[in-house]
């Protein structure tokens, strides 16, 4: 075989592989994404729950009135920013690796319930 053809091979194997690999990042990004959670109350229950259901960590628990009278007083979009960034004990994004969106449907069902 000439030198130019076996060039010709390899690019061309280069570029499938690179292909087959982004393909599989793709499906990678879809299954992360066919995991999130649809509704508010399950984002809760799976993400956010294990601290604000008992308030551990000295996070304001599902019920507690007083503490979440203030907090949402604070208005909506203060309360998206604060989950997303973190805040004290609480990780970015309550410690998820979930979009903003899905982390809105969980703060508006915790609103919801105070
Ligand atoms: C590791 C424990 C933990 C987890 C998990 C957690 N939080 Fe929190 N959260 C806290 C703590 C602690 C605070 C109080 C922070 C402070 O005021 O210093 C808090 C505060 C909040 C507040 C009030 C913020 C404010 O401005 O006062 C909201 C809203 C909130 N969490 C939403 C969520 C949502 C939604 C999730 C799930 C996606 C979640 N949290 C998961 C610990 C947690």
């Amino acid at each position: 075989m000439k030198l130019g053809a076996s060039r010709k091979i390899f690019a061309v194997a280069a570029i499938l592989v690179n292909a087959f690999v982004a393909i599989d990042a793709m499906a990678n990004a879809l299954a992360a994404a066919a995991d999130l959670p649809t509704t508010g109350k399950e984002a809760y229950e799976r993400g956010c729950a294990s601290c604000h259901s008992a308030g551990s960590n000295g996070a304001p628990f599902i019920g507690d009135h007083a503490a979440w009278g203030l907090r949402i007083a604070q208005g909506r979009m203060t309360l998206y920013r604060r989950t997303i960034l973190g805040k004290g004990g609480m990780p970015p994004r309550g410690g998820t690796q979930w979009p903003d969106a899905t982390i809105r449907l969980a703060v508006d069902y915790m609103v919801s319930l105070n």
